[in-house]
């Protein structure tokens, strides 16, 4: 494993090393790695003769002040992880100045309004901290696939639009969600969930099923109505959306189609947690 902070050195390496040698994959991440983002890895070394992955907990994409500071930063930790699937791996983890190096400022993006809806109306700003992060990573890394959790659905398609929006040539890949044996979506913020919390967190997926099951036979409104209700007999859980939506526009779906896919999304804070999954309902 080979580990960069510096993003020349980083680029250098790429060029000498591994350009010319076949295709380069990034898997970008803040850390805190879980089977979740080994699973990325995994299918990025299947797919790709390099794979780097970035660490870097972006301070422009946190709303709140107290979650970039809750946010665990575990480097050692996360090496140990990686070597765990491959000694041949790349990590960037750069600091916020090497990142951020006149001052940390969030690009401003367009994204059709997609920035806007679920996540975005409850987290300001949120997708452009992300998207000025990843097309930086875009540019210094140049890779040719990136992947990304579909925990993130959202996210995945802000990405998807970043590329088309700024002419960059990655191909963006999203992959399945991996679950806890109880179903709990994998994340990073898991770990700040006490150990029973942890246990019913698992409400959160079988909700998901059931929504999804009902999903052939009743409407939308009905479905929503009745997950509303669901998390209100549960009072340790606050639901602060539950969408069904399009799944490339997510736009919230109006009137039924054959042919489109969709999608449940929800977002809930448990102890605090804030907790996101996501569907698909057909
Ligand atoms: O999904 C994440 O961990 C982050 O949003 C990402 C894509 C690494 C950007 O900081």
């Amino acid at each position: 494993m080979v580990l960069f902070h510096n993003k020349s050195e980083l680029q250098i390496h790429l060029k000498n090393k591994c350009r010319d040698a076949g295709k380069i994959a990034l898997v970008p991440t803040m850390g805190a790695l879980h089977k979740g983002h080994l699973s990325l890895v995994t299918k990025g070394i299947q797919e790709n003769r390099t794979v780097v992955v970035s660490i870097f907990i972006n301070p422009t994409q946190f709303d709140k002040r107290e979650d970039l500071e809750k946010y665990p930063s575990t480097l050692k930790k996360d090496l140990e992880l990686l070597a765990t699937v491959s000694e041949k791996l790349i990590v960037f983890a750069p600091s916020v100045s090497e990142m951020y190096p006149d001052e940390v400022s969030t690009k401003s993006y367009n994204f059709d309004g997609l920035e806007d809806l679920m996540e975005g109306s409850f987290r300001k700003n949120h997708f452009n901290g992300v998207a000025t992060v990843v097309e930086k990573l875009f540019r210094i890394i140049e890779p040719d696939r990136a992947y990304f959790g579909e925990k993130d659905f959202q996210q995945l398609a802000i990405i998807k639009k970043l590329v088309k929006g700024v002419n960059l040539s990655v191909e963006v890949i999203g992959c399945p969600i991996v679950r806890e044996g109880n179903g709990l979506a994998m994340s990073s913020r898991n770990n700040r969930l006490s150990k029973e919390n942890r246990a019913i967190a698992g409400f959160i997926y079988s909700t998901l099923e059931t929504a999804k099951n009902l999903f052939g036979t009743k409407s939308a409104l009905y479905i929503t109505d009745w997950v509303k209700k669901e998390f209100l007999k549960h009072s340790e859980f606050s639901l602060e959306y539950f969408e069904i939506a399009d799944e490339v526009n997510l736009r919230p779906i109006k009137k039924r189609q054959d042919k489109i896919k969709y999608r449940a999304f929800i977002a809930v804070y448990l102890q605090e947690v804030r907790l996101i999954d996501n569907m698909p309902v057909n």
